[in-house]
């Protein structure tokens, strides 16, 4: 998704610019832009696809002491991915940069259009500076122009503007969409849409709230809050560490987060497990009460390990669960009740569907958590308690080992629920925990297993789809596994319970119709196996995942013997991201950043 840099101070602008650009380049983009302004003087570069592009464009190009300085990567939405869609939009003399949406910049564009504005681009960002610029022609004040243009933009935003009219200036605004200003003590000023471009240049960072907006020069930060209130800058400080942002010596990001699951989740359970008891220090116990239902909300990998979430809760705290689509739950006029737990789950703490749900429910009065993985987000600002699943920092845009924590925190959250509700006695509780321990073996990559994988995916890069196909919490599963081949192989797949195929797709099987079958020793196996064997009779390619050889497999990738459907469970994740990686690499498709995808969808 788009992603925003601003500086201002007398170092090398460009080069803060493009590394910090560089630094979001995760999160998935089609462009890129950087506008400097240096005295009365603008220079602006931008260039379709990878940065490496527009750092060529910009070889030449320097700038020498003082300087005030904007930069974007865009991920389309309105409009294609070109260089004039590209941010920094140019009015007369101004520079724009925009993530989020404006809602209404056709009647912005209109009306200006009427006064005879030229507009270059199909974006609905270019209609910021050039209502900048109207208002700053009746105004005569840069700041009463921008304050008054923020007021007529509906929609979310988060925005970084320069103009000739005051050069030594940033102004900003944010309202839907993250975005924070480090500051250092040579005086320097730095924005960016999340926390990495700034690691190492600034101590000190303000996360914006919505609706907080205002200027920076060499001397100030000001900001006024959505009243329009001056407002004191709220600093806390900044990690230290881009250790965890390079490969080390992996092919890609997703291949290092999968080997680096078991030291991650090692670090989720931390701290967390007594012999018989869950600890989360973060809760309030009095959160649960009076709770008789858990509702869940999230997109995509996030929404799977809330799926997971459901089977345990039910099952081991004997709590009523339901489970929604961030995007779905928005616009359906749910009924919330004030019993209800609401829960979301966000590896970033920013995809804006889920965010809008988390103001929903706190609208409507009901008590929130939210599982996230980035301290600090919007979701981990607004809920009423947070936990966080310690996953790091995920590069890879087909998230892992971000999923892998969720569940882990969902497994300890139920059993913590379940004590609360005197659902599971002491032994089955001590139980649990002796197997919570285990995961993170569980989830260690072997070289042989790795190896057979890599050996087998040659045999699936074509065919006319893949059914990953499961039971209970196996399901789930098999959505995240179909979630993960299609982000990156671009291959057609589905997660389907293995129990549906009759009713319909079943229709489909044939040798080009590749079947991954999770089949777990430890829940339903029997039930498992004979939808397996509908699907081996009608000739489907059968790929089997078990601990039991299964003969009428055509490939077989065994696991572990483990003790509990669970530790299988966290066996066959780990192979279906494999396999998965490994038939993107054949394809010499880009893993970390797949086509039109983005790390953070922050728009809906
Ligand atoms: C996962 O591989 C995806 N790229 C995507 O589905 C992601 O899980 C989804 O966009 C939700 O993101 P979040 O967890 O940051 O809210």
């Amino acid at each position: 998704m788009c992603g925003i840099v601003g500086y201002l101070g007398k170092n090398n602008t460009k080069e803060i610019l493009l590394s910090g650009l560089k630094e979001l380049e995760y999160r998935g983009y089609d462009s890129a832009g950087i506008a400097v302004l240096q005295g009365d003087s603008f220079e602006s570069y931008k260039a379709i696809g990878k940065l490496v592009n527009l750092e060529e464009k910009t070889k030449e190009f320097t700038t020498d002491g003082f300087a005030v300085g904007i930069g974007h990567t865009r991920w389309a939405t309105h409009g294609k991915p070109t260089e004039l869609n590209a941010h920094p939009h140019l009015g007369e003399s101004s520079y724009v940069v925009h993530n989020g949406i404006i809602e209404n910049y056709v009647q912005l564009k209109t009306k200006l259009q009427a006064k005879g504005i030229n507009f270059l681009s199909q974006t609905d960002t270019e209609v910021i500076v050039h209502q900048f610029e109207e208002n700053l022609y009746d105004a005569k004040d840069a700041f009463k122009a921008f304050s008054k243009t923020i007021t007529e933009l509906e929609g979310a935003y988060a925005t970084l503007l320069v103009t000739k009219s005051m050069p030594e200036t940033i102004y900003f605004a944010k309202h839907g969409s993250p975005m924070l200003v480090g500051v250092n003590d040579a005086g320097e000023k730095f924005f960016a849409s999340s926390d990495s471009p700034l690691i190492g240049l600034a101590k000190e960072v303000n996360y914006f709230e919505d609706g907080d907006y205002g200027y920076v020069n060499k001397d100030e930060l000001v900001i006024y809050n959505k009243n329009n209130e001056l407002v004191e800058p709220k600093f806390t400080s900044l990690a230290t560490d881009k250790l965890s942002a390079q490969k080390d010596g992996y092919r890609f990001f997703m291949e290092k987060e999968i080997y680096e699951q078991s030291d991650v989740i090692a670090d989720t359970l931390m701290g967390r497990l007594c012999d018989d008891e869950i600890i989360f220090d973060e809760l309030d116990k009095s959160l649960f009460d009076g709770i008789n239902e858990i509702k869940l909300c999230a997109c995509g990998t996030s929404y799977h390990s809330a799926l997971c979430a459901s089977y345990m809760f039910e099952r081991y705290a004997k709590v009523r669960c339901s489970v929604e689509i961030a995007s779905e739950f928005r616009y359906r006029e749910p009924l919330m009740s004030k019993d209800t737990l609401f829960v979301v789950i966000s590896q970033s703490g920013e995809t804006a569907d889920t965010l809008e749900t988390l103001k929903m429910a706190k609208n409507a009065g009901l008590k929130t958590l939210v599982v996230c993985n980035v301290d600090n987000s919007s979701m981990v600002r607004l809920a009423d308690a947070c936990i966080l699943t310690r996953a790091g920092i995920e590069k890879g845009v087909a998230s892992t080992k971000a999923f892998a924590t969720q569940v882990t925190v969902f497994w300890m959250l139920s059993l913590y629920v379940a004590k609360l509700r005197d659902a599971l006695n002491t032994d089955g509780l001590k139980h649990q925990i002796h197997l919570l321990r285990e995961i993170p073996t569980s989830v260690i990559v072997t070289d042989e297993m790795h190896e057979r994988i890599k050996r087998l995916s040659k045999r699936y890069l074509h065919g006319h789809g893949f059914f990953f196909i499961g039971r209970d919490v196996f399901f789930p599963l098999a959505l995240e596994g179909a979630l993960k081949l299609k982000e990156i192989s671009y291959l057609h797949a589905e997660g389907y319970p293995s129990g549906e195929m009759k009713h319909g797709p079943i229709a489909l099987a044939d040798p080009e119709l590749f079947t991954i079958a999770l089949l777990p020793q430890h829940l339903l196996y029997e039930k498992s196996k004979s939808n397996v064997e509908e699907l081996s009779a009608r000739d489907s390619t059968i790929c089997a995942i078990s601990p039991i050889n299964f003969d009428k497999a055509d490939d077989f990738i065994p696991i572990n013997v483990c003790k509990d459907y669970m530790l299988e469970f966290f066996e066959m994740m780990v192979v279906v991201q494999l396999l998965s990686l490994e038939i993107s690499i054949r394809l010499g498709n880009d893993v970390d950043m797949p086509r039109n995808l983005a790390k953070s969808v922050t728009v809906e």
